[in-house]
């Protein structure tokens, strides 16, 4: 629910259109790091409900608004660029990019990991790798705002996946992301049900699986050679959907 203020062309958000942004300035003044503080606040916060962003927008379309004051981050006096910033984070193209997190106790994920970026690379899809142990999850965040594709680097752990892999699987799930093609590098060394456990977590995501790489221990040639044939099937899915 929003409140427009008629008299003063003030559109009164609550939740809506705000950022996560902590400042002694009532006003956005455009300074660097407001659209990032927006759009982390859109990718926490807002992301699972972007279909009902998108249904809802265009009531906005007659009103004459001079100001957006939202209850969390600066008041936007310039309430176009923030209602534009959320269609395209709503509904907008997803972006030839590849959301990559992983992580790795001994380093064989962070080998499949490294040749699956160089792979993507060399094919010309970009790349936003976080390492788990180190990474802020809001950044995660807004990577899945617009990446076309998620991959998550899960180690083998006591059956099943690395605890830090199986987080950030039931995070992407919880958020709801518009993303298309999902996969898993999953090392392991006598067995497990890593890769099964991944999937079975982000039944929210209405992606299409592409054939996880699963190896023992490092990546040997053939691993590696499963890695390339996934960079070719990730390029070949993004130039079908003409995002390159
Ligand atoms: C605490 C711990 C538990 C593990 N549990 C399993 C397991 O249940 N099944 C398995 O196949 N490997 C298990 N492993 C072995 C790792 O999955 C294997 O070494 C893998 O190559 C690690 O990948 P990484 O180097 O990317 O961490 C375990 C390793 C550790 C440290």
């Amino acid at each position: 629910m929003l409140t427009y203020l008629p008299e003063d062309r003030i559109l009164f958000t609550c939740d809506f259109l705000g950022s996560h942004l902590a400042t002694s300035e009532l006003y956005s003044t455009g300074r660097p790091g407001e659209r990032e503080a927006a759009k982390r606040y859109f990718a926490e916060i807002m992301m699972p409900f972007s279909n009902l962003i998108v249904k809802n927008l265009d009531k906005l379309d007659g009103l004459q608004i001079e100001m957006v004051a939202p209850s969390h981050g600066p008041v936007v006096s310039n309430p176009s660029y923030i209602i534009d910033c959320y269609r395209e984070w709503s509904a907008g193209p997803m972006r030839n990019k590849v959301c990559l997190p992983f992580v790795s106790m001994h380093g064989s994920t962070r080998v499949m990991v490294d040749a699956l970026v160089a792979a993507l690379v060399s094919r010309g899809v970009a790349v936003e790798r976080f390492e788990l142990t180190a990474s802020d999850l809001g950044h995660i965040a807004m990577s899945l705002v617009d990446a076309a594709t998620v991959v998550i680097g899960a180690p083998t752990v006591l059956g099943g996946a690395h605890p830090a892999a199986a987080h950030i699987a039931l995070l992407a799930n919880a958020l709801r992301p518009r993303t298309k093609f999902v996969s898993v590098l999953c090392s392991y060394s006598w067995g497990g049900r890593a890769v099964e456990q991944i999937s079975g977590l982000i039944g929210n995501l209405r992606a299409e699986a592409l054939e996880p790489v699963v190896c023992k221990g490092l990546p040997r040639s053939q691993d590696l050679q499963a890695i390339e044939r996934l960079a070719d099937q990730i390029a070949q899915k993004h130039r079908e959907l003409g995002l390159m």
